[in-house]
């Protein structure tokens, strides 16, 4: 069940009992942003993706990323909080391109560190992320899917504990339908092929692959309620 308060400054906020949780779905307010609230979202993404590269580049910099596209106007962040701190988020860009070439203008003294830092701890599988990034520059993806929708699914997690409960597909659900009230009504993804189990979620939730080329894929879904 969605339900929405509203609230002066135009915060969105959801209570519900999840499945004999108590669990609070929060969209954060890109006003209310601050290093203690991407801390909190990049500590969880670090917990869950031990082995993704930004990862590997450290801390702060996960901060920053979280920091940068949490605070854009545009963008749409749902968190779930329990009784032990966030359980899970989901984070929706708008026109993804853009905001991440501003990042890499703003934080490349931080990238540089990070990338040095983590090729220290993690020198293969840095070496080998860095180089992806920078070849997928030259890249065409764009090309084979001209028409991706502007939004874009960046980041989703649910803490490992209490997965299978329905609150991957909750944090969703209340993004799109937020998305919906702001007049957007389609929104992409991109995951890497060998994660299956998140592609059978996404399915399950009703995204659909698009495109698959190489090692990424491309799913398209609606913020329609189902
Ligand atoms: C992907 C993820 C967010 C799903 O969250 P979740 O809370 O476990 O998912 P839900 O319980 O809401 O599941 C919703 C539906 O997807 C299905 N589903 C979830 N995980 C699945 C899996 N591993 N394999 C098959 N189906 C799965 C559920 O069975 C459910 O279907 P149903 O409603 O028909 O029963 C969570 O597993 C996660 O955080 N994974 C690690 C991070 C990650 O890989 N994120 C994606 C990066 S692109």
């Amino acid at each position: 069940m969605t339900h929405y308060d509203g609230g002066d400054s135009g915060t969105e906020r959801l209570d519900t009992q999840h499945k004999g949780q108590e669990l609070r779905f929060t969209i954060i307010p890109p006003q209310d942003v601050n290093a203690v609230s991407a801390g909190q979202l990049a500590a969880l993404h670090e917990k869950n993706f031990p082995d993704y590269y930004l990862t590997q580049l450290g801390t702060p910099l996960l901060t920053s990323f979280y920091l940068h596209f949490l605070s854009h106007p545009n963008n749409l962040c749902v968190i779930a909080t329990g009784a032990s701190g966030v359980d899970g988020l989901a984070l929706f860009v708008d026109d993804y391109d853009t905001q991440m070439a501003a990042f890499y203008r703003k934080y490349w003294r931080s990238l540089v560190v990070g990338i040095l830092r983590g090729f220290l701890r993690h020198p293969a599988r840095v070496l080998v992320g860095t180089f992806k990034r920078v070849a997928g520059l030259f890249s065409h993806d764009s090309v084979i899917v001209p028409n991706l929708p502007r939004v874009t699914l960046l980041s989703i997690v649910v803490e490992s504990s209490i997965r299978g409960k329905g609150l991957g597909r909750e944090l969703v659900q209340t993004g799109t339908a937020a998305l919906s009230a702001r007049g957007v009504s389609t929104y992409y993804l991109s995951v890497v092929a060998t994660n299956t189990a998140a592609i059978a979620f996404y399915e399950k939730i009703g995204l659909a692959i698009v495109s698959q080329t190489g090692r990424k894929v491309l799913m398209v879904g609606t913020t329609d309620e189902d």
